[in-house]
């Protein structure tokens, strides 16, 4: 299997990701690795470890049809891998409807919070103005509408007395690391699948 996977910056999920591929021999390789944004410093760690880099510059685009443009090019770019599975890790742009169709069924996101809790941005310093006493990222199949698609996984972490918007970023991140490639690891051994908008998880999945 192939899998492209979207960045914008650090990309610490998709280095998560590509080690977990090496590590653990998944019957996948790691086609390429590109960005929207020419200084993501993720594009680095993907070179260096021999993996093709794209630069999709958002910027380029401008003027009212400038997110279908964006789009369409980067589809152009993705599609050139002819990957099985898009990752979108730390991906900060919003997709079109048609970009996200072309996709279905075979393109993750990961957010920073218990969806549907939280959708958007500073999604952690929400959940400490709000008082809550659990925070936590889900990885779910990509749809038209952001950060709403069909659940693969979540994780949870408790919100402690000393808490900032750091601290708690920290403490979900290292769950993420863990949360993401194994359900990048599921999709690519056949054992999820979305249908009819909904996930489905073969046996032996935990
Ligand atoms: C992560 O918190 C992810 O959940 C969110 O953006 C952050 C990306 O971090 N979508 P990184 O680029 O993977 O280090």
């Amino acid at each position: 299997k192939s899998i492209v996977i979207l960045i914008s910056g650090r990309g610490s999920n998709m280095e998560a990701i590509v080690r977990a591929c090496a590590a653990e021999e998944w019957p996948a390789r790691i086609a390429a690795v590109i960005s929207n944004r020419p200084d993501a410093a993720g594009l680095e760690f993907a070179a260096q470890h021999g993996i093709a880099t794209a630069v999709v510059d958002h910027k380029v685009f401008s003027g009212e049809r400038r997110r279908e443009e964006f789009d369409a090019a980067l589809r152009g770019v993705i599609d050139g891998f002819a990957p099985d599975l898009v990752v979108l890790a730390g991906f900060m742009r919003i997709l079109t409807p048609a970009f996200t169709a072309h996709y279905v069924g075979r393109m993750l996101n990961i957010h920073p919070s218990l969806l549907p809790a939280f959708t958007g941005l500073h999604t952690h310093a929400r959940a400490l103005e709000m008082g809550c006493k659990f925070v936590g990222a889900t990885v779910h199949f990509v749809t038209a509408e952001l950060d709403h698609g069909a659940i693969v996984a979540q994780a949870v972490a408790p919100v402690l007395a000393d808490d900032d918007e750091a601290s708690v970023s920290a403490r979900v991140l290292k769950l993420e690391h863990q949360m993401y490639p194994a359900a990048v690891r599921w999709f690519v051994g056949g054992r999820l699948a979305q249908e009819g908008g909904r996930v489905r998880q073969l046996d032996g999945v935990s």
